[in-house]
This record gives C-alpha cells, sequence and structure tokens, in this order.
C-alpha cells in the first residue's frame, strides 16, 4: 500500500474517488424525516429548510434532506477525491468526453457537477477521505456473567448509535451501462453483481465491498442508505426499536451472502430503507478484488426472512420530476 502524505490509504497511480461523502434527497415532510431518522439513530439534525444526517459525536454530514412536493426524490451524490487527483481527474472527464453541468440547485459550487447516464447529478469534491481506511474493529464482547442472565431487560437496552455510512444502493435503468459509467469516469470498480439485475462497487482507495450499488429498475431511484454499527446485537436492538416506534415493514434480521454483512432494514416514511449493516466485506487499497457474477438465486442472502413483497419498488420513477 502507497500512503499519500496525509497518511490515507491509496491505490498507487490510480485516478479514481476515495468517498462517498455525501447523499441528497427530497421528501414533502422535514419533520417526519428528522423523526425517522433521530429514531433510526442518527444525528438528525434541522438547519433551516434541511435536515443533516450525522453520526453521534461525528461532525462529517453523510446525508441531507431538503422538502420538495411529491414523492421522496434523490438529488445528487456527492464524492470525494484526494486533491492531487482533482486535475488529472477532471483532465479524465474531458478525455472521455463527459460533459460538465452547472452546480445541482440544492448543491454549492465547490468542485465539478456531472450527470451519470440516468441523469442523476454528481459533484466531485476534493475533500477528507470518510470512507473507512481499514476493516472496522470487532468490539470484544463483555465476558458472560457466571451466574445470572447476561441480557438486559428490554427497558435498559442501550439505543443503537450508527457510526458512519457505509453505502447507497441506486435503482438504475441499465445497470451494466451505470457500472462501465462510474468505474470509467469516476474510478469505481466492480466488487461482485448478480448478471445485469444488481452491482456492487467499491473505491479503488480502501473501501467497504460496496460504497455504490445498483439494482435494475425502469429507472432511476435511491432505494437504501446502509449505515455501520458496532455488533449483530446492535442491528437486533435498532430493528427492535424502529417496531416499537411503529416503523414496522422491514426486511431482515440476516446476512448478505455478496458483502457478507448482518443487515436489518427499515421501510422510511416513503418506501424506501435505512439498513443497519454490520461487519461488511473490506477491499484495502493493495488488494485486487476478484469480483464475481453470482447466481441470483444463490446470491440474496446467506439466512434469514424472505424479502416481503415491497422490498424492491421504486417509488420515483412513476412521479414528475422535482
Ligand atoms: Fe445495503
Amino acid at each position: 500500500m502507497t500512503a499519500s502524505p496525509r497518511g490515507a490509504p491509496r491505490r498507487h497511480g490510480v485516478t479514481a474517488v476515495h468517498s462517498l461523502s455525501r447523499f441528497v434527497f427530497t421528501v414533502p415532510d422535514l419533520g417526519q424525516a428528522q423523526r425517522f431518522y433521530t429514531e433510526f439513530g442518527l444525528d438528525a439534525r434541522r438547519d433551516g429548510g434541511r435536515v443533516d444526517l450525522c453520526a453521534h459525536g461525528d461532525p462529517h454530514c453523510w446525508g441531507s434532506i431538503f422538502a420538495a412536493p411529491g414523492p421522496k426524490r434523490l438529488q445528487y451524490l456527492s464524492f470525494g477525491i484526494y486533491e492531487e487527483d482533482f486535475d488529472p481527474f477532471v483532465e479524465r472527464l474531458d478525455r472521455l468526453g463527459i460533459a460538465k453541468t452547472p452546480p445541482h440547485r440544492l448543491g454549492d459550487d465547490n468542485g465539478v457537477w456531472l450527470a451519470d447516464p440516468d441523469g442523476n447529478a454528481l459533484q466531485v469534491v476534493a475533500a477528507v477521505k470518510v470512507s473507512p481506511a481499514a476493516p472496522a474493529a470487532q468490539p470484544r464482547p463483555a465476558p458472560h456473567p457466571e451466574g445470572r442472565g447476561a441480557a438486559p431487560g428490554r427497558s435498559g437496552a442501550q439505543p443503537v448509535r450508527p457510526q458512519r455510512l457505509s453505502h447507497v444502493l441506486l435503482f438504475s435503468s441499465d445497470v451494466k451501462a451505470s457500472v462501465r459509467f462510474y468505474a470509467e469516469a469516476l474510478g469505481l470498480r466492480l466488487s461482485d453483481h448478480s448478471g445485469d439485475v444488481i452491482a456492487f462497487m467499491h473505491g479503488a482507495h480502501a473501501s467497504d465491498h460496496h460504497m455504490l450499488a445498483f439494482a435494475k429498475s425502469a429507472g432511476p431511484g435511491l432505494h437504501h442508505s446502509s449505515w455501520v454499527v458496532d455488533s449483530i446485537d446492535a442491528v437486533g436492538l435498532g430493528m427492535q426499536h424502529m417496531t416499537d416506534c411503529g416503523y414496522v415493514r422491514g426486511w431482515g434480521l440476516g446476512r448478505h451472502v455478496i458483502g457478507s454483512n448482518y443487515f436489518f432494514y427499515v421501510q422510511d416514511p416513503w418506501g424506501s430503507f435505512a439498513e443497519y449493516s454490520h461487519d461488511i466485506d473490506f477491499v484495502p487499497a493493495d488488494v485486487e478484488w476478484r469480483a464475481t457474477d453470482h447466481p441470483l438465486e444463490d446470491s440474496f442472502y446467506v439466512w434469514g426472512p424472505p424479502p416481503p413483497d415491497y422490498f424492491i419498488v421504486n417509488h420515483e420513477i412513476a412521479a414528475p420530476a422535482g
């Protein structure tokens, strides 16, 4: 591994984004959004006309939600790139004939803006790496007490506090075209896929197994955001807490095949999902991950309940753009 001057991991000689720094979407009711993500365990801060999603104790804003009439709608993604890679990145866009676009109306004019094949707005900014530099440390479970029960009463269960964003999964009208674009333009790398139905991509400079994923649909949309928690117990506690709060629809608890993470997805008020994720695979900056085409029927989950029929529904494609 070759370290950058700042000590951050990098893949030598590769120009690529290092992080999915932020995702931005609109919903009709910001109060509803703040309630949902606060109960989910995030520091969901109302700031005038938007809600920012942070992990407790960490100032980085992983997501922003603005108010707009109509259904929930993905607005843009913002990626971080090492400063020394920014100019070569812009030169590559020019070489590939990828047009730069004006900044998104909800964004700022930092960095460079472009659009993916489905028309999603993307920002690439020189920024500090916020994706992980190493696999998450595995906390050692407390020793089992002798002669008494280890589990707390329900009322004594600790609230779940996700540590960071892991990834988002987007609907795509053409998964192969999306993978090609994000590989050529942004330098993301294919981790694994199931034919042209679903695909997972990691960052070149040390990354979770996926920071961005695509699922086939008739058009673009945001399917879920995934948030790292520190144990399987936390996945279950999050599931229980959200159920107790009335967010009763979801999928899990289970374990994925692709990415290996333990999961629970809770359905948000707009029909999409937020995922508690634990122990996802990690791709260091000096490892060539061998992308595998997994048979769909063998790749969705190792164990868990069957996904509900409302799990893969794109609520964004039937509505007019806003
Ligand atoms: Fe996920």
